[in-house]
């Protein structure tokens, strides 16, 4: 008999494939499920595994109500600032993760979002759609370069580390700030900054690649946006907790910002509609990681996280062990 699997939102249709081969999964197709819906399921369909994704917060009280035949909780994102990771480990419920495989993916989108918000891709591109029927002067409508310009970038990890290659190939000097140093071969010649304050008057263009968790919860906020240089851009494909919006809005309208490029917003999908008014930014909504190839090695990955542990071998990404 198959193992039986809830899926808690629409998943890509090559994934879909591989679940409806492995497992019972009465639900493929599910659509956005809250939280009594995929314990109700869970619970009815005597559910082995669940497969969720980040729009499903499964915090201590979640957890606490998952049916005991339940023995793996696997995100199909690498983020998971959604799972209560401890009370899955005082439950004992192994949960894992997707890293590595949307790390270049997700660094091309971050590099569209800066080349976007420091060249006015949105207003270029609504002139277009508009008819374009004036020409524009030499010192019209001009953007700031990226060639030379320093980015910062908070979080050195897997997908900092490949933005930072990405803005080497640009010409840009890279700078970063992380808890800790990371060795040569990972720094690839960019600066660390120890100090994340310190860091802000040098970077050109600012980068979020960190976590969300209460130490970053705000990082981005009325000071820090005045300690970036004027005319600085600003750059978010992590999470929206990272950045007090109201001061975000208010370093882009104030003209201290040139321009931001936002992927992630505190509250999603219904983000704050200021954004969509302003001029000089650039928006996508929550893309990251979403192309064919990062998408379906997502699913495989989850897939292949809570077969292992149904075959009670360890998980490949646990977020506990
Ligand atoms: C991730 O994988 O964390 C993406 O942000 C989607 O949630």
């Amino acid at each position: 008999m198959k193992p039986r699997l809830i899926v808690s939102r629409q998943i890509p249709p090559d994934v879909a494939v591989r679940v409806a081969e492995e497992f019972e999964c009465p639900y493929p197709e599910g659509q956005d499920m809250d939280q009594d819906t995929v314990i109700r399921l869970l619970t009815e369909t005597k559910a082995d595994a669940l497969m969720l994704t980040s729009h499903l917060k499964l915090d201590a009280a979640t957890i606490a109500r998952i049916p005991e035949h339940v023995r793996i909780a696997a995100t199909f994102s690498v983020g998971f600032d959604h799972i209560d990771v401890a009370a899955a480990h005082a439950r004992g419920l192994p949960v894992t993760n997707t890293p590595d495989v949307l790390t270049d993916c997700t660094a091309d989108l971050t590099f569209m979002l800066i080349l976007n918000a420091c060249r006015r891709g949105h207003e270029y591109e609504a002139i277009m759609r508009k008819g374009w029927r004036r020409g524009y002067g030499m010192g019209e409508m001009m953007g700031t370069r990226v060639w030379g310009k320093t980015l910062g970038i908070l979080g050195l990890g897997r997908i900092g580390q490949a933005v930072a290659q990405r803005a080497r190939g640009f010409g840009m000097r890279v700078i970063y700030c992380n808890s800790k140093r990371l060795p040569p071969e990972l720094e690839a010649g960019a600066e660390y900054f120890a100090d994340f304050h310190a860091m802000l008057p040098h970077c050109d263009v600012l980068s979020l690649h960190a976590a969300s968790n209460p130490a970053t919860s705000d990082i981005m906020n009325a000071e820090t946006f005045a300690m970036l240089p004027k005319g600085a851009v600003f750059v978010n494909v992590s999470r929206g907790g990272l950045v007090d919006e109201d001061a975000l809005i208010a370093a882009l309208t104030s003209g201290h910002l040139f321009a931001a490029g936002l992927d992630v917003f505190r509250r999603e999908p219904d983000y704050d509609l200021r954004f969509a008014e302003l001029e000089n930014v650039f928006l996508t909504p929550h893309m990251g990681s979403a192309t064919v190839e990062s998408r379906n090695a997502m699913g495989y990955r989850a897939l292949d996280n809570i077969q292992a542990v149904l075959a009670g071998r360890p998980p490949i990404n646990p977020l506990w062990s």
